[in-house]
């Protein structure tokens, strides 16, 4: 059987007393793109949060590559080779768009059978990137700022990379940039979590599905089978 990429077994989180994610459960295949789903407040930023060590869990377990990450510090987790595009970019405003990318720099582990990332593959990704590499990332638009913080992540030359909402906010010409950039790192055979509220987004490009509704995994399915119907959507996530 084949070893998934990342995996998520029955994962219990609690923000204080808040018991978050109940027995959260999930699969990511290598090269595959899932898309976790779920409207406002289902958990999906803890579900990112607890992959790359931000918040522990309380119970069940992560695995990478079928090793187990679950105790790890997030700097342990990075060089396992997750990387997050957190939402909200929080990309360091400060900071030129080129030592964005530099901070995060991490060479690919030895072995990697892809090209590793650097700050001249990520300017040749994004042309606008490399025209205000000497800018303060503050400058960007909304939509440059989410092009770095991909950048800023894929220089960590991750196997699996994470991505929280990266069309919030933006226009939809922006979005159509954004989701082409994800077709592109998933043919180059990238493992992708996209989260998203809007599955239309999600749809077109994803592997498999993973609904979250009040911090429980509801649905886990493929976008064929969902927009065939049969599943209430609705009840998940709301008016889409
Ligand atoms: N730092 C925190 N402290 C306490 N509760 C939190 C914290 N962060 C999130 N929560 C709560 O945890 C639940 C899940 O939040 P989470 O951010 O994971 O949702 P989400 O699915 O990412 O939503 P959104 O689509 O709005 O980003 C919500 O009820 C939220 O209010
Ligand atoms: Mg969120």
């Amino acid at each position: 059987m084949a070893i998934d990429a990342l995996g998520l077994h029955d994962i219990d989180a609690f923000y204080g007393d808040s018991h978050i994610l109940q027995k959260v459960s999930f699969a990511l295949g290598e090269g595959r793109l899932l898309g976790l789903l779920g409207r406002n407040g289902a958990g999906k930023s803890t579900c990112m949060n607890v992959v790359v060590g931000l918040l522990p869990a309380r119970g069940g377990t992560v695995e990478v590559f079928g090793g187990d990450i679950t105790r790890l510090p997030p700097e342990s987790i990075s060089a396992r080779g997750i990387a997050l595009v957190p939402q909200g970019r929080r990309i360091f405003k400060s900071l030129t768009v080129r030592e964005n990318l530099m901070v995060a720099a991490r060479p690919p582990d030895p072995g990697s059978r892809h090209a590793p990332w650097t700050s001249e593959t990520v300017f040749a990704m994004f042309p606008r990137l490399a025209e205000r590499k000497h800018q303060l990332a503050a400058h960007l638009s909304g939509g440059e700022q989410q092009m770095l913080a991909i950048g800023r992540a894929l220089m960590a030359n991750p196997r699996v990379l994470l991505m929280d909402e990266p069309s919030e906010g933006l226009a939809p010409q922006i979005v159509a940039d954004v989701m082409a950039t994800i077709r592109k790192l998933k043919e180059s055979g990238l493992s992708i979590v996209l989260v998203e509220q809007n599955p239309r987004l999600v749809f077109d490009v994803a592997d498999d599905i993973a609904i979250l509704n009040g911090g429980r995994v509801a649905v886990v399915s493929t976008p064929a089978e969902l927009t065939r119907g049969g599943i209430d959507l609705t009840q998940h996530l709301g008016v889409y």
